[in-house]
């Protein structure tokens, strides 16, 4: 992390937490004025989180859609009418199991920021690739085609989240080592080029955070938070992560 950037602590709750899992979360979370607090609930309980003081809430996914016919789809502009402030865009789940390409990222990604959203832009390779040696390939790859044609007015509303697939609810997290490879070649390699601030650009990690292996990846110089799932369905491991 640097000076100039703050903490973000992102819980991805996934397809988890009922309405009484979260009463009891909220009762117990301390948001922290040092670190960013946000958190993506499924969509549907969303007004359960708006409201609570230093709390930012935000989804999972978003259509690439305006409005119309799409059945079961979320807008942006809903999105935001409920309160919500960001939304997650090409998580690793939603590329496998849903067969999101590059290009339909790019469409979510124009419609979030169209409707005044911050996205939290995912990327990262999948234990195959990593082993062929085409980290960088894949991040810089799906990182150039989600984010393409942006203006440096939009790029200040993205974060990206690297997130190696072979790390999410896996329990085996990235060497801080290896995290900062990919940061500092996604911060001053890829983004330069995709009319981002590279200095103040949040780059987060996500894969098996947790509030034991937190501090170490933080002592890295570019990487400024995480994305956390497994870790942030407890308010006291999350609020372990808030320092
Ligand atoms: P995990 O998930 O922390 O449970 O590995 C991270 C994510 O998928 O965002």
């Amino acid at each position: 992390m640097s000076a100039e950037r703050k903490v973000h602590v992102v819980g991805n709750w996934k397809m988890n937490m009922s309405a009484k899992d979260i009463k009891f979360f909220l009762d117990e979370l301390k948001p922290a004025a040092a670190r960013e607090t946000w958190i993506a609930p499924q969509a549907i309980h969303i007004p359960l989180l708006t409201g609570k003081p230093g709390l930012h809430v935000g989804t999972q996914d978003c259509s690439e859609k305006e409005n119309g016919a799409f059945t079961g789809d979320l807008s942006a502009a809903s999105i935001k009418d409920v309160g919500a402030h960001f939304t997650l865009i090409g998580h690793s789940e939603r590329r496998e199991y849903h067969a999101e390409s590059d290009e339909l990222l790019n469409k979510k990604t124009k419609a979030a920021l169209k409707a005044g959203l911050k996205v939290i832009f995912c990327c990262g390779e999948t234990l195959e690739l990593r082993e062929q040696g085409s980290t960088e390939a894949t991040v810089k790859h799906q990182l150039e085609e989600g984010l393409k044609d942006l203006t440096a007015q939009e790029t200040e509303n993205i974060i990206i989240a690297y997130e190696p697939v072979w790390a999410i609810g896996t329990g085996v997290t990235a060497s801080p080592e290896q995290a900062q490879e990919v940061h500092a070649f996604i911060r001053n390699t890829v983004l330069p080029n995709l009319n981002f601030d590279q200095e103040k650009t949040i780059i987060l990690y996500g894969g098996s955070v947790k509030p034991e292996n937190f501090s170490e990846l933080l002592n890295c110089e570019d990487i400024d938070g995480g994305l956390v799932g497994g870790a942030s369905l407890k308010a006291s491991s999350y609020n372990a992560l808030l320092g």
